[in-house]
């Protein structure tokens, strides 16, 4: 399965925040907003990344991620020169994808919960068309919405409805497969002049291969379009790293604890960020890693 981060848009909800940089790589406690997104592609199992974002911000997610080979992914880059709809990232992404299937993450999702990896690794595995995730939420009317039947199966998804049936929004998690390409290329824009998400997810659900997962309570999905939900994102963050003693989307830990990197290289990583907290949390966590497994 390949993988695809979303990070585009204007961001212009967080407007001047957002008027120099990226959305996406805002701080959301002590590292950038793109490294959660980034950490439930990884929990997927997923080594493949392209990463979109505007051809203004694409060189600091460069800058930031480089080819990926130091967390042992391989991370490619291409540009949305306009927010022309999430779903056009399948036909940006269409080379990358090539006739596997995908995961696409908008790069501002923060998801946080129990047994994440095992849901996502055995999600993965059965990927009949789209699979979606569902929150339920008590403002579903500022999300894709959806209702299932009995067994999974969506019945009906609408973007931003005025009435919602449902309280279940869409996150924004999507797998596919391979033949979202052809499916994305063939949906016409929507009034707004987007390739809209809803409308590929709808395309699915009308030929019946589209099924939606709900994720439960005490998961956390969280929102970062505002002021005041990018602090609240952050202070959820802070209160369970500092509680607990553990990091949310650390992706040096996640690379080490998925096995794409060992503890030698984990360590290195956690020593090149210097004087952090962050940094000596990498280099704790390889140390112990080390000794438990040597
Ligand atoms: O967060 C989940 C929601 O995301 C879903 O429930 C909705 O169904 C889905 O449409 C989307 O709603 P938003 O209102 O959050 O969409 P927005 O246009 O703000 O785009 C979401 C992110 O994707 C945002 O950070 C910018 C980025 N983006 C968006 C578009 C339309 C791009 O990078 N390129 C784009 O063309």
């Amino acid at each position: 399965m390949k993988g695809i981060i979303l990070a585009g848009g204007t961001g212009s909800r967080l407007h001047p925040i957002t008027l120099a940089v990226s959305k996406q790589l805002l701080p959301v406690g002590d590292k950038p907003m793109i490294y959660y997104p980034l950490s439930v592609l990884m929990l997927a199992d997923i080594q493949d990344i392209l990463v979109i974002s505007t051809p203004h911000d694409l060189p600091q997610f460069r800058r930031l991620l480089g080819d990926g080979s130091d967390l042992g992914l391989r991370i490619s880059y291409a540009e949305q020169p306009k927010p022309n709809g999430i779903a056009e990232a399948f036909v940006i992404g269409a080379d990358h994808i090539g006739d596997d299937s995908v995961a696409l993450v908008l790069g501002d999702n923060i998801f946080h919960g129990h047994s994440f990896s095992d849901l996502l690794r055995k999600e993965r595995e059965n990927v009949d068309g789209c699979l979606l995730f569902g929150y339920a939420v008590h403002d579903p009317e500022r999300y894709g919405v959806g209702e299932t039947d009995g067994n999974g199966r969506l019945v009906s998804i609408e973007e931003k409805p005025v009435r919602p049936r449902s309280n279940r929004a869409i996150t924004g998690l999507y797998f596919y497969a391979a033949d979202v390409v052809g499916m994305a290329a063939g949906l016409r824009p929507s009034a707004r002049g987007e390739l809209e998400i809803t409308d590929l997810n709808r395309a699915y659900m009308e030929s019946g291969r589209a099924r939606l997962v709900e994720f439960g309570r005490g998961f956390a999905w969280l929102d970062t379009g505002t002021p005041e939900s990018l602090l609240q994102a952050a202070q959820y963050v802070r209160t369970l790293e500092e509680r607990q003693g553990v990091r949310i989307a650390c992706v040096e830990e996640v690379a080490l604890r998925m096995g794409f990197i060992g503890p030698e290289e984990c360590h290195r990583l956690g020593a090149r960020l210097g004087n952090s907290e962050y940094g000596r949390y990498v280099m704790a966590i390889a140390e112990e890693f080390a000794a438990a497994s040597g």
